[in-house]
């Protein structure tokens, strides 16, 4: 039995999640651990030994709850400092028969990728979009079909070498062996999209803590990606702010037992009370007011998120809509607000739950969208890379599943 690891290290918390694959299964998740952490800042390490005794605490969880040892783990990262280049590359078929085999395949990856990078960049991933068969584009699968030429069209994900080292540093120094450094967003992709979003277009919104991702997936892959340095965490600090509250601790309590990203969906008669920074006095405030503040920050992250969808040039491209995804899309009415923001869109809200086995309720919760997803990611990696199939087979693996199981129950 094999045991796949991922690990998330966010700007709020470290979650390591588990899982143990049997071949022809589904994976099944054995182990879960979180522990909070306040060692990054917007992908960046700012405080190393807080994170490696997050990281400890958060993989012992997991170990113990599932009763396994993890030595490596597929880890997460973001920030600025990621890039996204386009790129295309295209070979001759020079067999007799012009049959399109993997060796060809693995020919056109290696020539995508040679790309002179520049010495503080490093390349996380190569993923292919489309090929071009003889000048028939849009082919997905080209594998077993005849042509003379074959293009591929892709994009190459890098990231900053020293905001990698210093993730990588952490991980290693928690004891632990880094098997990939996978981006966040895609990762959160693999657990909370599903295979026809993906093929026509859709857009994941990942408002973490520190950071809001987002990645536009359209014909099955990730095709776009970039970030908003925005998050949860501003919501509370205005909170904090805005009502002179007495611990940022307190601003979060209050976000989260009685917020609502939108202000006009709560009455006008509800209060709420704090304590006030210094004096520690309790005073009272009318609810409306709280989610306000609220709505004002969520509204500024939604619209800069729109943004960088509309950077990319693929909105009209979005019939799958647009799931948001974290911690930060938890407040009621998130998915309400996003449709106001962001257009005739639909929107809504994904958390981690289909494509996993055994997890919990407690954790099919956006905040472990990334977790699950570099988990399923090195699941994936199992038998390949990351390839313009990879959600593909994810999903065929999982119809397969699903017809063995209703022919053993007919
Ligand atoms: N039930 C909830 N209601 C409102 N907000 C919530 C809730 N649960 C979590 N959050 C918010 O989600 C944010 C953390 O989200 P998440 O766990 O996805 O972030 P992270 O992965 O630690 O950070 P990042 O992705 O930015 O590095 C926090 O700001 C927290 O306030
Ligand atoms: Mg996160």
């Amino acid at each position: 039995m094999t045991t796949i690891a991922g690990l998330d290290i966010g700007t709020t918390k470290v979650c390591c999640l588990a899982v143990q694959v049997q071949p022809d299964q589904p994976p099944q998740v054995v182990g879960v651990g979180v522990s909070p952490c306040r060692g990054l800042k917007q992908g960046q390490v700012v405080d190393m030994e807080q994170t490696v005794q997050a990281i400890q605490k958060a993989v012992q969880e997991a170990q113990a709850m599932g009763d396994i040892a993890i030595h490596e783990v597929f880890v997460g990262v973001t920030g600025a400092h990621i890039e996204t280049v386009p790129r295309q590359a295209e070979i001759a078929i020079t067999r007799p028969d012009h049959e399109v085999t993997e060796e060809d395949l693995e020919r056109l990856r290696s020539f995508i990728q040679q790309v002179h990078l520049p010495p503080d960049r490093e390349l996380l991933h190569v993923l292919l979009r489309q090929y071009t068969l003889d000048g028939q584009s849009g082919i997905l699968n080209p594998l077993g079909m005849s042509a003379t030429h074959i293009r591929a069209e892709g994009i190459l994900i890098t990231g900053g070498l020293t905001f990698l080292q210093n993730i990588r540093r952490c991980v290693e120094r928690a004891g632990l062996q880094v098997k990939s450094l996978v981006l966040e967003p895609y990762a959160s992709g693999l657990a909370v999209l599903n295979p026809q979003e993906r093929e026509v277009g859709v857009a994941l919104i990942d408002i973490g803590g520190g950071t809001t991702d987002v990645a536009i997936f359209a014909e099955g892959n990730l095709v776009y990606t970039g970030v908003v340095p925005l998050g949860g965490m501003n919501v509370t600090r205005d909170i904090y702010l805005m009502f002179r509250l007495s611990s940022i601790e307190e601003a979060e309590n209050l976000k989260q037992k009685f917020g609502c990203a939108l202000a006009e969906r709560v009455p006008e008669t509800e209060v709420v009370t704090y304590r006030e920074m210094g004096t520690h006095q309790e005073r009272r405030v009318p609810r409306r007011l709280l989610t306000e503040v609220i709505e004002e920050r969520m509204r500024e992250i939604l619209e800069k998120a729109l943004e960088e969808i509309e950077r990319s040039g693929l909105l009209d491209r979005l019939t799958g809509g647009i799931v948001l995804t974290g911690g930060g899309a938890c407040l009621p009415c998130t998915a309400e607000l996003g449709r106001q923001v962001l257009g005739p869109l639909p929107v809504r809200i994904g958390a981690p739950q289909s494509h996993l086995v055994g997890l919990s309720p407690a954790h099919q919760h956006p905040t472990y969208a990334t977790a699950a997803g570099l988990a399923l990611y090195g699941y994936e990696c199992l038998d390949t890379y990351e390839h313009p199939a990879i959600f593909t087979r994810l999903w065929e693996r999982f119809v397969r599943k699903i017809k063995s199981f209703l022919k053993r129950n007919r």
